[in-house]
């Protein structure tokens, strides 16, 4: 299913003939809505940053259809070939680069953030078009991801065409995982969960400052446009409730993230909730507690970037 519009693309040849024309295609991935471009083409990265406003120095992930495609662009090793078999899925591998992919994508550095997404469509672009993908979450850089293709429309109007593929099952972006150094390394909790990863696998805060991080991480993020107020069990005047579970507490003005209380279907519904949020006459947004168990851990991440001063 597309947005159809005058230049909107009709098809997947038609997606695949602008990226190889280099230009930009928004389509869906389980976790998020992403900003895609030939990740070789530095003209065409160059104007994913341009529409964002995303600084120059936040590397973009690479997306590919399948693993053979991947160790084109990365220096396979044990820990990605150990981790892989959660591809493909909400999983980020970052890797050291092999050459092809562009600088711009990089960022500059020396790793690339490969992933295989698991939506049927995304994985019919990427094999259709036969190359790398960069693609970061189709919004402007520091507001929230967009998890249907409306969400990517009001983020940038008319000008990128946008693969409508139903709303993102999982919600919540990959979980990126540092896979250069002795033990691989979470740098962003995401949609693959701890207990999914397995044993072995430490945490970028358990480390000495100084270790490679993801540059992404630094800013203030996944923010609505009213401020954010964590482990609320009540409401205040003018303030508006992102709930969880069945004993919420009364609001004029709530959202109910999971009404059985469950932190998965929580996760596909966070980031249309604080867009829902955003749109109510309120003037701040209560946030009830979330549970630290499975993927509520990158739920409570999201909350507390959106939570934070900017
Ligand atoms: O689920 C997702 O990951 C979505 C969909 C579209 O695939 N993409 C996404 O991209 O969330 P973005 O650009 O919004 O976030 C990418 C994160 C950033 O925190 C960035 O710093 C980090 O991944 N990252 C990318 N490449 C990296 C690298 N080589 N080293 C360390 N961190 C990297
Ligand atoms: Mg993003």
């Amino acid at each position: 299913m597309l947005l159809r519009n005058t230049h909107y693309p009709q098809d997947i040849a038609q997606a695949v003939q602008q990226w190889q024309a280099g230009g930009l295609v928004v389509f869906p991935t389980e976790t998020v809505y992403g900003l895609g471009a030939d990740a070789r083409n530095s003209q065409a990265v160059a104007q994913i940053y341009a529409l964002k406003d995303r600084p120059r120095f936040n590397p973009l992930i690479v997306h590919v259809a399948s693993v053979g495609a991947a160790q084109r662009y990365v220096e396979w090793n044990d820990h990605a070939e150990r981790l892989s078999h959660l591809w493909p899925g909400p999983l980020t591998l970052v890797l050291p680069h092999k050459g092809e992919i562009c600088d711009l994508a990089r960022a500059g550095g020396h790793t690339v953030g490969v992933r295989i997404p698991r939506h049927p469509l995304a994985l019919a672009f990427l094999e259709a078009f036969d190359g790398p993908i960069a693609a970061p979450s189709a919004n402007k850089s520091g507001r929230i991801s967009p998890t249907t293709a409306e969400h990517a429309r009001v983020e940038f109007g008319d000008s990128v065409p946008i693969l409508d593929g139903g709303a993102c099952e999982v919600g919540l972006e990959s979980t990126v995982v540092d896979c250069t150094g002795e033990r691989p390394r979470i740098l962003r909790a995401g949609g693959i969960t701890r207990e999914m990863l397995g044993d072995g696998v430490s945490d970028a805060q358990e480390e000495q400052s100084g270790a490679l991080r993801s540059p992404g991480q630094l800013e203030s993020h996944y923010a609505p446009s009213k401020p954010l107020r964590l482990n609320a069990n009540s409401v205040e005047a003018g303030e508006g409730l992102l709930a969880f579970g069945p004993d919420a507490p009364r609001a004029d003005y709530s959202v109910n993230l999971s009404l059985r209380g469950d932190v998965a279907d929580a996760a596909t519904n966070l980031f249309a909730a604080l867009r829902t949020l955003d749109a109510m006459p309120i003037s701040a947004i209560a946030a009830m507690p979330i549970p630290n168990r499975g993927i509520g851990e990158a739920i409570i991440d999201r909350l507390t970037r959106a939570a934070a001063p900017r």
